[in-house]
């Protein structure tokens, strides 16, 4: 870019935001550091000016605080404009049934406490990773559809209950119309943005929760004429997930069948470390991977940075600046299609984390195109041998 257009860019916009930067457990903090080394790549560039608060939740904050979600935390949230989030979970708890205090229970109450009540999972395939997909290369074109689960009811949040002897327990799953109403408007003006198809996917067939989703959403179809609307039961949409991805555009389900087909289409892009996700409710919008901690990794500087540094383009598209969101986008892109990719992807040469976020910001700060030193970047990779 000539000196000219970044002048421009400079005096053109320049706006200042505030970031809560939760990085939560494992990998967490290392891929969230990559995300905060794009935004003020980003920020150097157009002028603007991200700052950081960093906050605790998970088992980080139980370690400090007793607490997964301190007030201080959600009060953060509440007064910022978006909020960066890494990874939630550690394997002490996970194998514990026992255990009353969990990292997970951050999450949840922070999900609630702001209200976000819409998550937001896009699917994307990139042809130079076809290779690591379980599907076969002509299921995998053209597959590009995005979940809309809601997060804030359902199951997970309703009545808990066991007896004392621990010989029984309940979960309760309520839906009121409202709670489905806002994420399915949400749904639907989405598709109206892409191919105008959206699938409710449900257990109608057995559960009134679903029927009242189903019912729901007909009453809402008629203000979307022209999104074509159709039904799919949840086990047969597992199933279509795999056999077929291409003919979705928008899903929209409730929150644990979204927790489950997203893990489930999120191995069709070849790596569950390249999913970006956003949560938008009535405050504060929050991101993350949708990847989790992934201890066994964690330190090592090679986890995959994609799905953190993806969400951070959701993230600057949330705050309304979609150049900047692209910029993010073509850069990432660039990365997985010359392979400065990670040990997820690339087992034997792979780049480190902070090598693939450092090759990211160089692209973002227009530093690769033209005088990009193939040799340079070489030096970096790490080789198994
Ligand atoms: C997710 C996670 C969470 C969920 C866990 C960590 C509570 O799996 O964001 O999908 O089940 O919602
Ligand atoms: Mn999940």
């Amino acid at each position: 870019m000539n000196t000219e257009n970044q002048l421009q860019d400079n005096m053109n916009t320049g706006e200042t935001f505030s970031i809560t930067v939760i990085p939560g457990d494992g990998i967490g903090p290392e891929v969230t550091q990559q995300s905060v080394n794009v935004l003020n790549a980003i920020a150097q560039k157009f002028g603007h000016q991200f700052n950081y608060q960093y906050c605790l939740m998970g088992a980080v904050a139980i370690d400090q605080t007793g607490n997964p979600l301190p007030d201080e935390t959600i009060e953060a949230c509440l007064n910022s404009d978006a909020i960066l989030f890494g990874a939630i979970g550690h394997p002490k708890y996970d194998n514990d049934p026992t255990a009353k205090v969990r990292p997970e229970q951050g999450l949840l109450k922070l999900r609630k406490a702001l209200q976000l009540f819409s998550n937001i999972r896009p699917i994307t395939t990139y042809p130079s990773l076809h290779h690591l997909s379980p599907l076969k290369q002509k299921q995998l074109e053209d597959v590009d559809f995005v979940i809309y689960r809601e997060l804030t009811g359902g199951i997970y949040f309703g009545e808990k209950k066991t007896n004392e002897d621990q010989t029984w327990a309940s979960d309760g799953c309520e839906y009121t119309k409202e709670e489905i109403e806002r994420i399915a408007h949400q749904a639907f003006q989405s598709a109206m943005q892409r191919r105008k198809k959206l699938t409710l996917v449900d257990k109608a067939n057995v559960l009134e929760t679903s029927r009242l989703w189903r019912k729901v959403v007909k009453d809402i179809a008629p203000q979307y004429p022209e999104v074509a609307v159709d039904f799919l039961f949840v086990d047969n949409a597992a199933m279509q997930i795999i056999l077929n991805p291409k003919q979705f555009d928008v899903i929209l389900t409730e929150n644990l069948f979204g927790d489950i087909i997203s893990d489930e289409a999120s191995v069709i892009s070849g790596s569950l470390g390249l999913l970006p996700s956003a949560s938008v409710g009535v405050a504060t919008a929050l991101f993350e991977p949708i990847h989790g901690s992934y201890p066994q990794a964690a330190g090592k500087d090679i986890a995959n940075p994609l799905g953190s540094i993806l969400s951070t383009a959701m993230l600057l598209d949330y705050l309304k600046l979609p150049k900047e969101a692209k910029l993010v986008r073509d850069a990432a892109q660039w990365t997985i299609e010359n392979m400065f990719v990670t040990k997820d992807i690339d087992p034997i040469n792979f780049y480190f984390t902070s090598t693939v976020g450092e090759l990211i910001c160089e692209y973002v700060q227009g530093r690769v195109a033209g005088v990009f030193n193939q040799e340079n970047v070489e030096l970096r990779k790490s080789t198994i041998i």
